[in-house]
């Protein structure tokens, strides 16, 4: 409880630079998210342009041993995906998940993409999903409690049958990429630390169309739903105002 950092006024104008070149990136991807690109190419894509164009780090590379610049998570798998040489064809979702360093600070998010036309099922998932993420940002203000979003996101989920994954949270975000607190996307109201004006966090739910239960493929990264059932997420880094709060990482495309 307690240990999380509360951002300075020149904290907050860095970590909102990252954040927009954050956004930035899942822009300049989406056109080339089409049938038959490989997870691989997409890599090079987002990596050259990070180094490059933004002369900034892709804060995933070596990042505990992790190989590539961005996490790409196909179907059932439910993140920390390693790009590829498959080729993603008609009918799949991805989640692709950007994270940029730039002077010292992180912007961390993701979307979901559909190549061609995804199933009915596929699609409610999506949006269900990226509901649950946006209704946990519309309710960040100080005082509210990190259980009241948690509580809300696993509500919403649950409501249209849909799972909660439990192993994976969102996280305090700045110098450090991970730090306290982890955001649970479950939870009971009230519980959990009162957010302050000058947190930045990610909220970033996983939800399965079936059971919540992942497991860990042996390449000790890419997390899969169990039951090889669908599974969706979205990311953002929210900051709190004093008057509700700041979506670093929106995009131009999103109402939120
Ligand atoms: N971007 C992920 C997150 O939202 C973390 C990826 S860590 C990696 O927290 F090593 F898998 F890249
Ligand atoms: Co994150
Ligand atoms: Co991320």
């Amino acid at each position: 409880m307690s240990n999380i950092i509360i951002k300075t006024p020149q904290d907050i104008e860095k970590m909102r630079i990252a954040g927009r070149l954050a956004a930035e990136v899942l822009d300049m991807i989406g056109p080339y998210v089409k049938e038959g690109v490989t997870t691989e190419e997409l890599d090079h894509l987002c990596h050259d342009y990070i180094v490059n164009v933004q002369k900034a780090v892709p804060a995933p590379l070596n990042y505990n041993g992790f190989p590539k610049s961005i996490c790409t998570s196909v179907n059932h798998q439910v993140c920390h995906g390693i790009p590829g040489p498959k080729k993603l064809k008609d009918g799949d979702i991805v989640n692709v998940d950007v994270t940029v360093l730039k002077d010292g600070y992180h912007g961390d998010t993701s979307k979901m993409f559909c190549i061609g036309k995804p199933s009915i099922l596929a699609e409610r998932l999506i949006n269900v999903t990226q509901e649950c993420l946006y209704l946990g940002i519309r309710m960040i203000k100080p005082g509210i409690h990190f259980g009241d979003i948690g509580a809300a996101i696993q509500e919403h989920a649950e409501k249209n049958r849909f799972s909660i994954v439990r192993e994976y949270c969102g996280h305090g975000i700045g110098q450090v990429f991970h730090e306290p607190p982890n955001v649970l996307h479950y939870g009971k109201k009230g519980t959990g630390d009162a957010l302050k004006a000058g947190m930045i966090f990610t909220i970033e739910p996983m939800v399965n169309a079936g059971k919540r239960d992942v497991k860990l493929l042996p390449d000790q990264w890419t997390v899969v739903t169990k039951d090889h059932s669908l599974s969706a997420q979205w990311e953002h880094t929210i900051l709190v105002t004093e008057t509700g709060h700041d979506v670093l990482t929106k995009r131009d495309e999103e109402a939120i």
